[in-house]
């Protein structure tokens, strides 16, 4: 029987973070990632199962088979698209790792042709340096809050909206 290569990652020196598209082997490491800051009520959970079903949304960071960042860009509707799930691992924080996974998303909205970029987050300060502003959360449209059925902050919720616009 004939074999396919799915895919060959690019060489790269030992102990050096890759940025590059999630495969379904990375999954159970971004969960960890991801629910760890949500027990701390950082940002939501995800199931293995949402992962899986949305695994070819999530950029990770690789390093030598250790999953040590991920996000996603989830198009929410034809003018809007939010970044979620983005996680560094705390030993790996302030190295750039979370701009990096955040430029791809940014510009694969702009390639889509979303004007607009958005997230809910607690970390205002480095959303800023990308560029993006805060904003009344009531201007989002209600298509945004689809995910927050999930979220034990629902009827309390104290995460800060921001947008960044993008050149057409
Ligand atoms: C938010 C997070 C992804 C940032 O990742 P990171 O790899 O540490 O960020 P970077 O090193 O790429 O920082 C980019 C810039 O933002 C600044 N920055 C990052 N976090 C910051 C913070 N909490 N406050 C102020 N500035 C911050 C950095 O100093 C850097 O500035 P520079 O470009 O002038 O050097 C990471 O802190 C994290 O995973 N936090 C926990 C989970 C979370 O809150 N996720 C966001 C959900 S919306």
């Amino acid at each position: 029987m004939q074999t396919i290569a799915l895919h060959m990652p690019p060489p790269r020196n030992a102990g050096e973070p890759m940025i590059r598209r999630a495969y379904v082997g990375d999954v159970e490491q971004m969960a960890g990632l991801i629910n760890n800051y949500a027990s701390q009520g950082l940002m939501l959970p995800k199931s293995l199962a949402q992962l899986y079903n949305n695994v070819r949304d999530f950029i990770v960071v690789d390093v030598d088979g250790a999953i040590v960042g991920c996000a996603a860009l989830k198009i929410t509707w034809r003018d809007l698209a939010e970044i979620v799930s983005l996680a560094v691992a705390p030993s790996w924080q302030g190295r750039g790792l979370g701009k990096q996974l955040c430029l791809p998303l940014i510009k694969d909205a702009q390639v889509l042709g979303i004007p607009t970029v958005f997230a809910l987050t607690y970390q205002v300060d480095f959303f800023k340096k990308l560029g993006f502003e805060i904003v009344e959360k009531n201007i989002l449209s209600q298509k945004v809050w689809q995910d927050c059925q999930f979220c034990s902050k629902q009827d309390c919720c104290d995460e800060v909206a921001m947008i960044l616009r993008l050149e057409p």
